[in-house]
């Protein structure tokens, strides 16, 4: 029996109303769902649960499934967060993800992987828009899609180089990658790889096990903001160069590296976004920090100033000053500068000028009294504030307490204090952690601290 015309009309209007209610509630397109599927699969690959939004059963669609953002007009995936999915159980179980999962998210922008367990990203990474790329926190210990690979291998490294090319021009949409906490071994290519990325911002290579020079045609990544490459066996001459170039840079972290010879902070001067700078060297007396010399003026105001065992301006018999820069900056919110061997009077004037601090840590020197808060000031975002092991030879301010009134930790122990122990410091009510032995300090800690029994006070 057919339909009559003015029912078929009634059909097509049914259908196209359908339609349009299936686009409503949030569907990605069938090959992008089904590679969804797929990936889930593959995550909870041998019997995990992970991800349990995603089923053909959620009315709701894909684009709302947890993780996924889809763009409002394609309807297609531009953004996967996949962080910490895979679960804990699996942690030992040696899993690689294959790239060609991702070749279906056509539009994909942003891309992040970080924190499961991956051993291995197998194959090219092949997308066209992706900006952003997060493998942080996983196991992997090279990435032939970006060049790198063992340096002890140079066929290795020859063939990934090989194979690379092509991926990289489609990474060249890149923003940010970070390949924070892994295993990653081997020194970076002198030519390509990661200098591909022309459009970097944020390169973060912290906390692996990079060795080798740093390639200078690094030096073209002029949009660079955050370079990290903490906790790396990088090493050769410190790069002034590519310091030199990269004038946009805002955070950068160097500690624990194998770099040598002079670290000039001059270099920095007109670099006027620059919010951190952090330097460690524990275990390299190679590399010398320079404040000093040649001098400078500052063009930028850091948030975050750490320097922690490094050699520092070194003058006679070991001694170092606090670096004479510090002198023009008001907005600090972090400020370390532990085991420097740094002398001359405690810089009461650098907590004076930066009345936003949290953390102000100054271990380990030479610093002598006087210690002097006016007690007029107020810190109200202090909380970990460090002056041990310093010959201070004063007395604890008596505002202390309502100079920094939340005030989480305190640490003076080894400092040579003398007199009491002020009532204020009763005041400083989030107090948790309460160091000050090995002083010549006499008396009593005041009453509030009698009530709060489970937390650790040391005296002296
Ligand atoms: C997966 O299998 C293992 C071993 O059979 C079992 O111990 C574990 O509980 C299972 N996990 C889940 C999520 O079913
Ligand atoms: C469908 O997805 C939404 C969004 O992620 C989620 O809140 C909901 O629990 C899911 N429903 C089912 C039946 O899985
Ligand atoms: C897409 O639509 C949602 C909800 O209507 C809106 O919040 C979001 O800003 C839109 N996104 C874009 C990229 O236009
Ligand atoms: C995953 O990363 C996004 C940013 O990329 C973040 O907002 C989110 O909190 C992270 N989720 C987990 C579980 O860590
Ligand atoms: C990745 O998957 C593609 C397509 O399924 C396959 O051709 C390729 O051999 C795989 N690559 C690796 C390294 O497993
Ligand atoms: C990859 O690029 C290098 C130079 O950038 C070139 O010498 C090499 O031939 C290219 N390899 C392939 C397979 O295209
Ligand atoms: C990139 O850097 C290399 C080496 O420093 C240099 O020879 C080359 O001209 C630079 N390329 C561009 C496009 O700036
Ligand atoms: C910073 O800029 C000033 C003025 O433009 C210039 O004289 C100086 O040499 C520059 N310093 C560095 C380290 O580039
Ligand atoms: C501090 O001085 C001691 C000798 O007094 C020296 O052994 C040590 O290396 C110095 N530390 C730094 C970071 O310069
Ligand atoms: C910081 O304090 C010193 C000494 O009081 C002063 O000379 C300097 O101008 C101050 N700097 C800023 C930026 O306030
Ligand atoms: C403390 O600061 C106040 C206000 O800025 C000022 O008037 C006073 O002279 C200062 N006291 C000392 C001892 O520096
Ligand atoms: C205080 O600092 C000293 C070193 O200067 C350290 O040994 C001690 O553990 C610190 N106290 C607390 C409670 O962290």
């Amino acid at each position: 029996m057919g339909y009559s015309v003015r029912e078929q009309v009634w059909w097509v209007v049914a259908i196209i109303i359908l339609l349009g209610l299936k686009d409503g509630s949030k569907a990605c397109l069938e090959e992008e769902r089904e590679a969804l599927l797929k990936l889930k699969e593959a995550f909870n690959h041998p019997n995990g649960s992970s991800l349990p939004s995603w089923n053909n059963l959620n009315s709701s669609g894909c684009c709302s499934w947890e993780g996924i953002s889809c763009d409002n007009s394609t309807q297609r995936v531009i953004s996967l967060l996949l962080n910490y999915t895979r679960a804990q159980e699996f942690e030992d179980i040696n899993w690689s993800l294959n790239a060609s999962y991702f070749l279906p998210f056509r539009q994909l922008q942003t891309l992040d992987l970080s924190g499961n367990f991956l051993s291995g990203l197998l194959g090219e990474i092949r997308l066209d828009n992706l900006q952003t790329l997060y493998l942080e926190d996983n196991k992997l210990t090279e990435v032939p899609f970006l060049g790198v690979s063992h340096s002890d291998n140079s066929k290795t490294l020859e063939g990934s180089l090989q194979q690379s090319n092509a991926s990289l021009t489609s990474l060249a949409s890149l923003r940010t990658l970070s390949f924070y906490k892994n295993s990653l071994e081997g020194s970076l290519p002198q030519q390509g790889g990661l200098c591909k990325l022309k459009n970097l911002k944020v390169l973060s290579l912290g906390r692996n096990k990079f060795e080798g020079h740093l390639p200078s045609c690094l030096n073209n990544l002029t949009s660079l903001r955050v370079l990290d490459l903490q906790y790396n066996g990088f090493e050769g001459p410190f790069p002034s160069s590519l310091f030199h170039s990269l004038k946009s840079l805002r955070f950068i972290s160097l500690e624990e590296t194998y770099f040598t010879g002079i670290a000039s902070l001059s270099l920095f001067a007109n670099h006027s976004n620059l919010q951190l700078f952090s330097i460690s060297c524990s275990n390299n007396p190679n590399l010398k920090l320079e404040t000093e010399n040649p001098p400078f003026i500052p063009s930028f105001q850091l948030l975050i100033f750490n320097v922690i065992q490094c050699t520092m301006n070194e003058g006679r018999n070991n001694r170092s000053s606090i670096p004479s820069f510090l002198l023009h900056q008001y907005d600090l919110r972090v400020l370390q500068l532990g085991y420097l061997n740094i002398s001359g009077s405690f810089p009461n004037w650098l907590l004076k000028n930066n009345t936003k601090l949290v953390s102000f840590k100054v271990g380990h020197n030479f610093l002598t009294g006087p210690f002097e808060l006016n007690s007029t000031l107020r810190f109200m975002d202090m909380q970990y504030f460090d002056a041990s092991s310093n010959p201070i030879n004063d007395e604890i301010p008596p505002h202390v307490g309502s100079i920094f009134p939340n005030l989480l930790s305190l640490n003076m122990s080894s400092s040579s204090l003398q007199g009491g122990f002020p009532a204020s410091l009763g005041d400083m009510k989030q107090l948790n952690s309460l160091d000050l032995s090995n002083n010549n300090l006499s008396g009593y800690l005041p009453q509030e601290f009698a009530t709060t029994s489970q937390e650790k006070y040391e005296k002296g």
